[in-house]
């Protein structure tokens, strides 16, 4: 059964290990640790027998949401984890009066952008250039409520 709860102490190091398998730029224990305090973070650990499976962090300000990272470990894939951690957020921002929730995700990264379809968020425009390491476009996604 996959267990979603808010992101603590306990979870940093297994996230930023996760974090360097799944990105060019990982976000470090110490950037992750720093939203721990950060009020507008809405960062979500999923759990699957108590271990760490995955995650996803948003920022919400005013009253909009915008997912910075969703990653799931290589083995816990394509068993929902990434859909119980973004209905998470779905719920969330109905609860909390959201308008939209807004992502980016790399141009080149097809399997992440056909998930966020599944998960209702449609393609809005591109952003430049936005990534480095390698240099490449985002797609910006949307869902509005
Ligand atoms: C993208 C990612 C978060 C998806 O996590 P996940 O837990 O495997 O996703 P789910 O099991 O909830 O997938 C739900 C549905 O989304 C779609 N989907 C998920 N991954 C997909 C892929 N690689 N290719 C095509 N469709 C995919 C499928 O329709 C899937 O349903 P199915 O398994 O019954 O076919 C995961 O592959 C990952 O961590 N990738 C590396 C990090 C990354 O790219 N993050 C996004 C950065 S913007």
């Amino acid at each position: 059964m996959i267990q979603v709860v808010t992101m603590a102490e306990e979870h940093i190091s297994a996230l930023a290990q996760l974090e360097k398998e799944c990105f060019a730029d990982p976000w470090s224990e110490k950037a992750l640790a720093e939203e721990l305090t950060n009020p507008n973070a809405v960062f979500r650990v999923a759990l699957i027998d108590e271990e760490v499976a995955g995650y996803v962090g948003m920022l919400h300000v005013l009253d909009e949401g915008d997912i910075c990272n969703v990653a799931v470990f290589d083995i816990f894939r394509r068993r929902g984890v990434a859909t119980a951690l973004i209905q998470h957020l779905v719920d969330y921002a109905v609860e909390n009066q959201l308008s939209f929730i807004t992502l980016e995700v790399r141009e080149s990264n097809i399997g992440a952008q056909k998930f966020y379809e599944t998960m209702g968020f449609e393609t809005i425009g591109i952003r430049k250039n936005f990534y480095d390491n390698p240099k490449e476009h985002a797609i910006l996604m949307n869902k509005t409520f």
